[in-house]
């Protein structure tokens, strides 16, 4: 399983990179959500291979629905995160891809084949970014922290559109960056890359790999109160653990997500 989720990203990410920049055709699945040709290209490459070697096993993909039979495995798909950033071109975008047992995260792969950089975590084992092994930074501050943030597709409409949480984060942190992969920030967490994270009404797909990195990484992961969150959760803030109470105390005093804003 552990050979299969690599090379599946890699393959994926070799899709990717061979339609990178060339004119892609763009689709609107809303306004400002787009899906291109190789996003469809890369899950049907992903889930072929799984299913190849596992056609029992469950699969929850950002562009299909491919149903669900009760199986004790699951594999999150985002065939392609940073659409949006792939579409014009601009160099930040992978794959991610997670494997669940019985609802527990046990693999997580995010790959980023335009700079050739391969996250991979197993629990109990570690994260690992190509061969070296990952820990989270241990900058103790938020005052002395690189955050990462990112807005859902609904931000313009939504009350709980992550603006005002942008500008007190800017304001109280060394920086924050919106890179356009919610996959990637985690993983640039887990790396020490960045110290901290926060996104509402992300997707499993979008998070499921990056949970996996950045709590082998020594991080800490949670929903805005600072309770355990799921692939469901609405709320995701990870950090290296340092900051994370400095962080909560920030999310909690804005306009949070609700269950009927889940696009
Ligand atoms: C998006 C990216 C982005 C995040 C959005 C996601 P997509 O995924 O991860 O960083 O802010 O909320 O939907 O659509 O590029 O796979
Ligand atoms: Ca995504
Ligand atoms: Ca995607």
């Amino acid at each position: 399983m552990k050979e299969l989720i690599i090379n599946s990203a890699r393959e994926a990410g070799k899709l990717l990179m061979g339609k990178f920049e060339r004119g892609i055709r763009v689709e609107f699945k809303s306004k400002f959500d787009l899906v291109t040709e190789a996003d469809r290209q890369s899950e049907s490459l992903i889930i072929k291979r799984i299913r190849n070697q596992f056609p029992d096993h469950d699969i929850l993909a950002e562009e299909g629905d491919y149903g669900c039979s009760g199986s004790d495995f699951r594999w999150v798909i985002d065939p392609l995160d940073g659409t949006t950033n792939y579409a014009h071109g601009f160099p930040w975008f992978a794959v991610s891809i997670a494997l669940e047992i019985r609802g527990r995260l046990e693999l997580g792969v995010v790959y980023n084949p335009y700079v050739g950089e391969l996250y991979f975590a197993e629990r109990g084992a570690g994260a690992f970014l190509n061969e070296r092994r990952l820990q989270v930074s241990t900058i103790g501050t938020m005052e002395h922290s690189l955050l990462a943030t990112g807005f859902a597709y609904n931000h313009r409409k939504c009350k709980a559109n992550n603006y005002d949480y942008f500008a007190r984060f800017q304001k109280e942190s060394q920086a924050c960056r919106r890179p356009g992969a919610a996959s990637l920030d985690l993983a640039s967490v887990a790396a020490g890359r960045f110290d901290g994270f926060w996104e509402m009404m992300l997707k499993p797909w979008d998070l499921a790999a990056g949970i996996l990195l950045v709590e082998e990484a020594g991080g800490r992961v949670s929903n805005f109160d600072g309770q355990p969150m799921t692939l469901d959760s609405l709320e995701c803030l990870a950090s290296n653990g340092l900051i994370h109470t400095e962080m909560q105390e920030i999310l909690q005093q804005g306009c949070r997500p609700h269950d009927d804003l889940r696009a």
